[in-house]
């Protein structure tokens, strides 16, 4: 009998067999995160189309992602866009970002994305300073300590209609507890306190389990 977490990565590879598209592009992308030591925290394969269906789904043009990590959701975000599209994608880590251009330059989605390089708040504010319009799409994947200050700067940079989505929102069942000192906990059980009492946005989240572990995501319609 193997066990759960080994059943949830097995699934995840029975899914991705049958409903993904071999993609060669987003294996190498993959390998060069590895061999340039980048911590393996992006998205499964299954939630990277995931993101990618909504995006179609939503039609949107104009994408916000805080966390860029290598690129591998920016990738999945980015092939969802019309040609015309733009994506904006937020990183602290200059070794991360430099990595992140390599693999979209490769997936050649690299003319309709912008990363930005810093503390993502810095960015943002910067963002607010220039004029930046507002996004059809945010996905919020970065430090989540500053999860609740995200989801106001998205607040921001919404228009009614656009959606939200937010990663890591279980942390293996953790969020349930309210002693639990790690910030990260802290941060994510603050972003449901804001979602609950923000009137503009209208949410749930989701539970998930898959090669990642036990995780969820939020997603959110800004109504107003
Ligand atoms: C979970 S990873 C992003 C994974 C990526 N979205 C994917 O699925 O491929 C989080 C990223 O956020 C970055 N990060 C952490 N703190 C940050 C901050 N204060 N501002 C901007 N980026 C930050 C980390 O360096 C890391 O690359």
């Amino acid at each position: 009998m193997m066990n759960q977490a080994a059943v949830w990565s097995k699934v995840d590879q029975y899914i991705a067999e049958r409903l993904i598209e071999q993609d060669v592009i987003l294996d190498n992308v993959l390998t060069n995160n590895q061999e340039a030591g980048l911590p393996v925290i992006d998205v499964s394969q299954a939630q990277g189309k995931f993101l990618n269906l909504l995006v179609r789904l939503h039609g949107s043009k104009r994408i916000l992602e805080i966390g860029t990590l290598g690129g591998y959701s920016t990738i999945w975000l980015a092939r969802a866009l019309p040609s015309n599209g733009q994506l904006v994608t937020l990183e602290l880590d200059p070794h991360h970002a430099q990595i992140a251009a390599a693999n979209l330059a490769l997936a050649q989605v690299q003319d309709k994305v912008e990363i930005r390089v810093g503390e993502a708040l810095q960015q943002l504010a910067l963002m607010r300073d220039e004029g930046v319009e507002a996004f059809d799409f945010i996905f919020i994947d970065a430090d989540k300590p500053n999860n609740p200050a995200y989801l106001k700067w998205a607040l921001h940079f919404s228009h009614p209609g656009t959606v939200i989505v937010g990663d890591n929102v279980v942390r293996g069942g953790e969020v349930l507890d309210e002693n639990n000192p790690d910030p990260r906990v802290i941060g994510v059980r603050q972003f449901y306190d804001l979602l609950a009492e923000e009137s503009r946005i209208t949410a749930t989240a989701i539970q998930t389990v898959g090669s990642k572990g036990y995780d969820g995501f939020m997603i959110g319609l800004v109504t107003r």
